[in-house]
């Protein structure tokens, strides 16, 4: 009977075990169809004004932390971009943040999302909304997007 009970407990746990392993695996698969942000991070509205101190804030810590991946100037085109051969958006366009709140911007920076780790609780709160500020302020009012290779 005991052994009974421990075979039942062991199977129970492997059991666990192998659901809890495929789990983790299903997002990986499918991670840009599931990534979702809760509606109330999307509305959150953004306490920092984007002011000049808080723009010049933000671009020091892109300069550190993005733009390796995001380019200098937000291009997409940053060199670890290339060696992972990551397709980024052109944060110089206007288009291409349009869609996104600003509080869908901070809980990216903040969480992640895909190949790119988020800033977790590395970063303030504020250096966030700071980096979400200076990306907004790379969009340029006329661009033109360059001509596809
Ligand atoms: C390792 C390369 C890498 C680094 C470093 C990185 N990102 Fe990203 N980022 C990505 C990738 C890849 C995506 C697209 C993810 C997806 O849609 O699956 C992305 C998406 C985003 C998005 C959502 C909009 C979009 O372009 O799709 C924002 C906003 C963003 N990153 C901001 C930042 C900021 C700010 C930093 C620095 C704190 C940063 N990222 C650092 C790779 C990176």
């Amino acid at each position: 009977m005991r052994i009974g009970v421990r075979v039942v407990a062991a199977l129970v746990l492997l059991c666990c075990a192998v659901s809890a392993r495929q789990e983790q695996k299903a997002p990986a698969a499918g991670a840009a169809a599931e990534y979702k942000i809760p509606p109330e991070a999307s509305k959150l509205p953004n306490p920092v004004k984007a002011t000049p101190a808080s723009i010049a804030a933000g671009k020091k810590t892109y300069g550190f932390d993005c733009a390796m991946c995001h380019g200098k100037d937000g291009d997409g085109k940053g060199d670890l971009a290339a060696d992972m051969k990551l397709k980024l958006l052109d944060y110089r366009d206007p288009a291409s943040l349009k869609d996104m709140t600003d509080g869908d911007l901070f809980y990216i920076i903040k969480n992640g999302k895909g190949d790119m780790s988020g800033e977790g609780d590395r970063s303030k709160p504020d250096e966030i909304w700071n980096l979400v500020n200076y990306l907004r302020s790379l969009a340029q009012k006329n661009f033109t997007a360059p001509a596809k290779q």
